[in-house]
């Protein structure tokens, strides 16, 4: 059985996450939604509510669990079996900084592959930090964010 972790923050899940979600759920038995608890980074939604809304979203993708981890990636994936992490690359911007996560991970878990996956072409320019901000300021992020997330959005303090 393959285990995948896609790992991230996820404050907000967009379509460009889900999009890569579905994409490894067609290569892999399991593809574990790992959210990071780490609140430093002032997230505008707790770990709790991005897994409810993950889940939500991923409802109809059997091969799908949410969960959320501490500390290292490679500490759950050993935890949980999983030999692949799956991230999203946009543009070649993100891949610096991609190259050297990958292969820290690989140095810490020698069992830990990454696979980088390209998503949608209408998504290589949304990310949960855009998405935040165009929102904050009133703009229309209705086709970049899955309906949930848009309102839990107008729910949340960015909303009000
Ligand atoms: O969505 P993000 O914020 O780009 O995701 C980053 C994430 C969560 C994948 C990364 O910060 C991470 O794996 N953090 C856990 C701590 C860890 O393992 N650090 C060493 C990996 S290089």
């Amino acid at each position: 059985m393959r285990i995948a972790v896609y790992p991230g923050t996820f404050d907000p899940l967009t379509n460009g996450h889900l999009d890569i979600i579905r994409r490894g759920a067609r290569l892999f038995d399991r593809v574990l939604v790992a959210v990071l608890e780490n609140e430093g980074k002032s997230p505008v939604f707790s770990v709790a509510e991005r897994m409810e809304l993950i889940s939500r979203c991923t409802r109809d993708v059997d091969a799908v669990e949410v969960h959320s981890f501490k500390g290292l990636l490679v500490d759950f994936m050993r935890r949980v079996n999983a030999t692949v992490v799956v991230r999203g690359i946009r543009a070649v911007s993100d891949y610096e900084y991609e190259l050297q996560m990958a292969l820290m991970n690989r140095e810490l878990y020698d069992g830990a592959e990454t696979i980088f996956m390209l998503p949608a072409v209408e998504y290589t320019y949304v990310s949960s930090r855009l998405v935040k901000e165009v929102f904050r300021l009133g703009g229309d992020i209705s086709s970049l964010v899955p309906g949930p997330v848009l309102e839990a959005l107008k729910a949340s303090s960015l909303g009000r």
